[in-house]
C-alpha cells in the first residue's frame, strides 16, 4: 500500500482534510497516510513549528498532501508553509487556473499555469529592524533557482502542449534582482523555439488579467509576485476554494490548496474541500492511480456543474458534510 504524508494542518485544514481523506476511501484508494502535524499547535510541545519528523517523513514517502496552516501576521514564528519548500527544495510552485463548469465567474475561457519560484525572493525571511522607525527585508534572487524555475515552466509547457508564455517582473523597478530573473528566464526561452516567450510587468499584467486573462496561457514568476497573482488567478475561475496548487521537486512533491486556513470560517462546517481535493486527484494521478482520479475526479465536477449543491463560497447553503456525502453519494 502506498505511503503518503498527510499534514492535516490547522483552521479549516482538519475539517476538509477529514473530508478529502474519507472521500478516497470511499472511492476505494487503499492509502496508508502518514499523518504529521505541524505550526502552532506543536510548538508547545516539541518546540518547533516545523518538527524535523515532518520533513523525514516526506523525504521518506516522496509526496505528500498539505493541508493550509497558519501563519502569525507582523509577528510570531517563521511560514511553515515557506519553511518546508525551502528544506525540501520543491522549487517549482504549480498553480493551474481554469474554469469550472458551472461555476459562475464573469470570466469564460481562462486556462492558464502559473508557475511560482518558491525558494527565494522576499521570502527567504531575511529582515531587519534598523531602529525603530525603520526595517529592511532582502530579496534574493539567483541565476541558479532562476533559471531551474525558468526550466521547469518550459518543460511544463512542452509536456501539457502549452503554446506562450509570460515571464512576470517589475524589472523596471527592481532592476538588478528581477532583471537577473528575466537574464535566466531568456536564456532558457532560447532553448524552447516552440514556445512563444514574452516579458510583461506584474502591475500591467495585473490590470490584463481583470480585463481579458484569455489572453495568457503560461506564467512565470519570483516567489512574491507569483503569491499575489496566483490569489488573483483563483479569483477568476470562483475564488480560493476551488483553487489547487503543488509544490513540486526533484525528488517530492506537496500537493496543497493556493488558500489559507480561513480562520474567519474555522469549525462552522462551512470551508469548500473542491481545492483540496483537486490537490489529491492531482496527487493520485501522480503516484498512478489515475483510475481512482478519474472516478472522484467525475463525482466533483457533476455537483459543481449541476450548481445544486454547493458550499456558501460558491453562492450555495450546502455544509462541507453535504457536500462531502453528496460526493460520496455519486461515487457508488
Ligand atoms: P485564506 O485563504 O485563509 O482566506 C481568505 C478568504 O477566503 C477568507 O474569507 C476565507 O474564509 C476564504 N476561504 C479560503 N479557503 C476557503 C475554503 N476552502 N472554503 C471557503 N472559503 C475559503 O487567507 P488569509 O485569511 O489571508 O490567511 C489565513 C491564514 O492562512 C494566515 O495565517 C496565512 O498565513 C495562512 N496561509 C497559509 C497557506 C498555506 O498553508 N499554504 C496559504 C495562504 C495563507
Amino acid at each position: 500500500m502506498k505511503r503518503v504524508t498527510l499534514i492535516p494542518g490547522d483552521g479549516i485544514g482538519p475539517e476538509i482534510s477529514d473530508a478529502v481523506v474519507l472521500i478516497l476511501e470511499e472511492a476505494g484508494v487503499k492509502i496508508d497516510w502518514d499523518i504529521q502535524t505541524a505550526g502552532a499547535d506543536v510548538v508547545q510541545k516539541e518546540g518547533t513549528v516545523l518538527p524535523e519528523r515532518v520533513i523525514e517523513s516526506i523525504r521518506l514517502n516522496k509526496v505528500a498532501l498539505k493541508a493550509p496552516v497558519t501563519t502569525p501576521i507582523g509577528k510570531g514564528f517563521r511560514s511553515v508553509n515557506v519553511a518546508l519548500r525551502k528544506e525540501l527544495d520543491l522549487y517549482a510552485n504549480l498553480r493551474p487556473c481554469k474554469n469550472i463548469d458551472g461555476i459562475k465567474t464573469p470570466f469564460n475561457g481562462i486556462d492558464l499555469v502559473v508557475v511560482r519560484e518558491n525558494t527565494e525572493d522576499l521570502y527567504a525571511g531575511i529582515e531587519r529592524k534598523i531602529d525603530d522607525d525603520t526595517a529592511e527585508s532582502i530579496k534574493i534572487i539567483t541565476r541558479k533557482a532562476s533559471t531551474k524555475i525558468a526550466k521547469y515552466a518550459f518543460e511544463y509547457a512542452i509536456k501539457y502542449g502549452r503554446k506562450k508564455l509570460h515571464a512576470v517582473t517589475k524589472a523596471n523597478i527592481c532592476k538588478l534582482s528581477d532583471g537577473l530573473f528575466l537574464e535566466a528566464a531568456r536564456a532558457v526561452a532560447q532553448d524552447y523555439p516552440e514556445i512563444e516567450y514574452k516579458e510583461i510587468l506584474v502591475d500591467n499584467l495585473c490590470m490584463q488579467l481583470v480585463q481579458k486573462p484569455q489572453q495568457f496561457d503560461m506564467l512565470l514568476l519570483p516567489n512574491l509576485y507569483g503569491d499575489i497573482v496566483s490569489d488573483l488567478t483563483a479569483g477568476l475561475i470562483g475564488g480560493l476554494g476551488v483553487a489547487q496548487g503543488a509544490n513540486i521537486g526533484d525528488t517530492c512533491a506537496v500537493f496543497e490548496p493556493v488558500h489559507g486556513s480561513a480562520p474567519d470560517i474555522k469549525g462552522q462546517n462551512k470551508a469548500n474541500p473542491t481545492a483540496l481535493l483537486i490537490c489529491a486527484i492531482n496527487m493520485l494521478k501522480h503516484i498512478g492511480e489515475n483510475e481512482k482520479a478519474q472516478k472522484i475526479e467525475h463525482a466533483l465536477y457533476s455537483i459543481l456543474s449541476e450548481g445544486k449543491i454547493l458550499t456558501c463560497d460558491l453562492g450555495g447553503n450546502a455544509s462541507t458534510t453535504e457536500f462531502t456525502q453528496e460526493i460520496i453519494r455519486r461515487l457508488h
